[in-house]
């Protein structure tokens, strides 16, 4: 079939982007499982049955090399390759292929949980060559209005960024939801705060919307919070983060104790 789109791997990505892209798509898998896809699934192998436009690979980022290394054997040179990692670098495809490139979504995805919103879902693309890129472009922007291009070190930065921003506040959530059974206390009671912070993101810096008593320097209750902590490990949490903070208010402190002196310099006529 002409122009036909193939995802390598049947893993949670594949499972969204086989329903995503426009055109004929196949899924190629190793074990042939999944059998309620809606697409063809077929081997590598099968592969050179088709005229592919691209091929995606939505494999573990730690197979890219080894799978693109294996196609290298049966698909020409030219054919554009994508994977579909945040941390990894497009010289992972192996060199074989000179049109190389990313599509990255920013969300994690699960197989059988569709997703309602892709097109605030926001893509990052990269690419080895100008026409590779105006593919990948054209792919994402059919999905999504918001795209964009990011080497790879801008790439794997917004990819570390996302861990702190999500994978590490999940984490923080569950110390949350912890301390509450242990107190035996609801942790639904913490779900409004938790959903008004999120909410509360709008692109300024967060720093200046937060809140607590370290951005308050309130040492008297951080001092009771450390005294009711009890898995030394949260302790640690709790006392890297406050720091954290705290080091936030070293330059508003700077500023006011500038302010200060200011005022005390006009005071005496000085300044
Ligand atoms: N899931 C997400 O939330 C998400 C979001 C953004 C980007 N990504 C990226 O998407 C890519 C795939 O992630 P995923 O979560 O979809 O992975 P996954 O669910 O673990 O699935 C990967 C699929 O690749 C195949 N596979 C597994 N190990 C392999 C190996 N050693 N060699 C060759 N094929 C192998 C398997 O399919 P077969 O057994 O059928 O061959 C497997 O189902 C990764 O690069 C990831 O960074 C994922």
């Amino acid at each position: 079939m002409d122009d036909t789109f193939a995802i390598v791997g049947s893993g949670h990505l594949a499972w969204h982007l086989s329903q995503l892209l426009e055109g004929p798509v196949v899924v190629v898998s190793r074990s042939g499982s999944p059998a309620d896809w809606p697409v063809p699934i077929i081997t590598h192998r099968e592969l050179a049955n088709y005229h592919l436009k691209a091929v995606f690979l939505a494999v573990p980022d730690n197979a890219i090399a080894g799978v693109s290394r294996r196609l290298s054997e049966i698909l020409p040179p030219t054919l554009p390759v994508y994977h579909t990692s945040g941390a990894t670098p497009l010289d992972r495809i192996d060199p074989y292929f000179t049109e190389r490139g990313v599509l990255w979504p920013i969300r994690s995805l699960r197989l059988g949980e569709p997703v309602s919103d892709w097109r605030d879902l926001p893509l990052v693309v990269y690419a080895s060559t100008t026409s590779t890129r105006t593919l990948i472009t054209a792919v994402a922007r059919a999905l999504s209005d918001t795209v964009a291009y990011l080497d790879d070190e801008q790439r794997a930065q917004l990819h570390l960024a996302a861990v702190f921003s999500n994978n590490f506040v999940t984490a923080l959530y569950d110390v949350a939801h912890r301390l509450c059974q242990q107190a035996d206390v609801p942790f639904d009671l913490l779900l409004p705060i938790m959903r008004h912070t999120a909410a509360q993101q709008d692109g300024t810096p967060p720093r200046d919307r937060q809140t607590g008593a370290a951005a308050r320097g309130d040492t008297a209750t951080i001092d009771r919070h450390l005294a009711l902590i009890t898995v030394p490990a949260y302790r640690d949490i709790y006392r890297s983060l406050t720091d954290l903070i705290l080091q936030y208010r070293l330059p508003e402190h700077n500023a006011d104790l500038r302010r200060d002196a200011d005022d005390d310099l006009q005071d005496e006529g000085i300044a």
